[in-house]
């Protein structure tokens, strides 16, 4: 038996590098793609029994073998093929009751059939799994990622066959300090496979990623990037722009490489007024032993920029009339993951006179961000550095880093993405100066076009006068805070307070607000009515017309959601209510007071 499980274990090594982790594809929405959404089965593996011993030791021939009996008394405790099923993309937590708090190990397995195409590769993409996910492919691990909102892919073209293939995941949503979110925070853990799934079909060398995008100084220059899958020099790439009359041919280097910069004139800027984008091909010419690959885009172009504490949009001041915004289905809560789900809650944002959504607090699905774009709404996207992380844990900020990384390589082209954010109410101290001075720097450096913020505190008033001071203030391009005048704190006294933030930077408000039961009246001093919301924000809105600088605001929050930290029964029932909109999308009367303030701001 010791003899067996060794050479087991032996086996199971050696066909797990075969599958190695893969950088991101770039825009993988306009790729060759299967998708493998769909039913899929799942099994609650409560104590992770389908992947360790009794010994807490990794199992070689766990669950995601889909073993099946071959001898009438061979012993197999699961059989994924008798096993429920739910639809991925999803959460488990609103597909399944029982699983409506599950926080633990939920394995999904589908068989699909597939032909793999001669000389090509395939590579298995996921939008987002939370938290961690095991991928098997035909009971070989293709990889293990961590982090519940950003994409990843595998190339599997070595653990494909022609035919009957099947993917099995092994999906953890158990929080820990360690994790990025840390251990407390306040949105619903949904577990779960919670965005696409796809097959990838590309060239043996294929275009990897690709910047392309307006200089951040100079509204007359476009800067282009593009990195193959592959080290290959020479490989004929053509970057095309029909409208712009623009057919560039380049060669890659030794690095398979290609970067340039191109004059354009008469360029039709994108704005939230005119949210312009052009068809963008992208074309990596043949070799005798590959063959092309092609991609398209619709690409806008902008300038984003800060002159003292003013934020310019096309060299053009601007107010953000923003509102923060959790991933979660317009009615009735889960995750939103797809075109019609973000185009309902950005209508929404629309409706409330905003240019501009705060998505909060990690980075939304693909939909989110192509759908604003197109609708004409800027973005501020954040990783979920939220509270109080582990400064000081390497692998901590290795998972903030890599999600930052894969936060910008996704959504790098979408031109109404204008800040990157960091963290979210971090606590002051030495070590999260320097995790977060690291994470600032890594955004500049991986992106110039972009400014990069992060939600600051100011907790309280000394005497009715509020002062930010945040040693983050020099690593970032624009100053925001979050704060809570009538509702945490100073419930009376927004009239009476004044603001210093003394920093010659654009200030963003990210959050203010209050909450409120939709339906529930009575007088605006009564906590939970909607007259108490609607008063705050009369309040609010006043108060923050006095803040020199200010450049924009992203109210705390669009939609009542879901949160394990909000038990009032008959008020909150598990969900934050600070909502405008109530989680059945009924409109709170605080909704008119920002409506009719965004209106002066235009
Ligand atoms: C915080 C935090 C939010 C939270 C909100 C609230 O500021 O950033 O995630 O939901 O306050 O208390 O409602």
């Amino acid at each position: 038996m010791r003899r067996l499980t060794s050479i087991l274990v032996l086996l199971t090594a050696v066909m797990t590098v075969q599958a190695e982790d893969t950088p991101l594809i770039g825009n993988v929405l306009n790729r060759q793609t299967t998708s493998l959404n769909g039913d899929w089965h799942y099994l609650v593996d409560v104590q992770e029994c389908g992947y360790y011993g009794y010994r807490r030791e990794k199992l070689s021939y766990g669950f995601f073998r889909n073993a099946k009996p071959q001898q009438p008394e061979d012993l197999i405790e699961y059989d994924f093929d008798k096993a429920e099923t739910m639809p991925i993309p999803s959460d488990w937590n609103t597909r399944d009751q029982r699983l409506f708090f599950y926080e633990g190990t939920v394995w999904f397995h589908r068989s699909f059939n597939y032909q793999p195409k001669a000389g090509h590769r395939t590579l298995l993409y996921f939008g987002a799994v939370n938290y961690e996910a095991i991928v098997f492919v035909n009971g070989q691990e293709a990889g293990r990622h961590v982090g519940g909102f950003t994409p990843f892919n595998y190339d599997v073209t070595n653990l494909l066959k022609a035919g009957e293939n099947f993917v099995t995941v092994k999906v953890d949503n158990k929080r820990s300090c360690e994790n990025v979110p840390t251990l407390i925070f306040d949105w619903w853990n949904y577990g779960g496979i919670t965005r696409d799934v796809l097959l990838v079909d590309v060239p043996q060398t294929y275009i990897g990623n690709y910047s392309l995008q307006l200089d951040r100084r100079n509204p007359k220059q476009l800067n282009f990037s593009l990195q193959l899958s592959a080290k290959e020099a020479n490989r004929q790439v053509t970057l095309s722009i029909p409208e712009l009359k623009i057919r560039q041919m380049l060669t890659t280097d030794a690095n398979g490489h290609v970067s340039t910069s191109l004059k354009v004139r008469k360029l039709q800027l994108w704005s939230p007024e005119v949210p312009k984008r052009y068809g963008v091909s992208l074309t990596l010419g043949p070799t005798d032993s590959d063959a092309s690959d092609m991609v398209s885009d619709s690409i806008g172009f902008r300038t984003i920029e800060t002159r003292g504490k003013q934020l310019l949009l096309n060299g053009q001041p601007i107010f953000l009339r923003g509102i923060s915004i959790h991933e979660e289905k317009p009615n009735g809560g889960g995750r939103a993951n797809g075109p019609e789900d973000a185009h309902t809650l950005l209508s929404w944002a629309k409706e409330l006179g905003c240019n501009f959504v705060r998505l909060a607090h990690y980075p939304h699905n693909e939909y989110m961000v192509r759908e604003a774009e197109r609708m004409g709404l800027m973005v501020w996207s954040e990783i979920p550095v939220y509270w109080t992380i582990a400064w000081t844990d390497d692998d901590t900020f290795a998972n903030a880093s890599r999600q930052l990384n894969d936060m910008i390589r996704r959504d790098q082209n979408r031109c109404n993405v204008i800040i990157w954010s960091i963290a979210n109410e971090t606590p002051h101290g030495k070590e999260r100066d320097t995790f977060l001075s690291r994470l600032s720097r890594q955004a500049h450096d991986t992106d110039s076009t972009r400014l990069v913020s992060m939600a600051m505190e100011v907790l309280a008033a000394s005497n009715y006068h509020n002062k930010l001071q945040d040693n983050m203030n020099e690593y970032v391009d624009v100053i925001s805070f979050n704060q809570y005048i009538g509702w945490y704190r100073d419930v009376k006294d927004a009239a009476k307070m004044t603001w210093e933030i003394p920093y010659d930077k654009p200030v963003i408000v990210s959050e203010f607000g209050g909450g409120a039961k939709y339906g529930l009246h009575g007088a605006k001093n009564q906590r939970w009515t909607e007259e108490f919301q609607e008063n705050l924000y009369r309040e609010n809105t006043a108060m923050l017309d006095k803040i020199d600088g200010l450049a924009g605001t992203t109210p705390w929050i669009l939609k009542d959601f879901r949160s394990p930290r909000r038990l009032l029964t008959g008020v909150q029932d598990y969900y934050n209510r600070k909502g405008l909109f109530s989680d059945q999308g009924q409109k709170k009367k605080a909704f008119y007071v920002l409506k009719e303030w965004y209106e002066g701001k235009k």
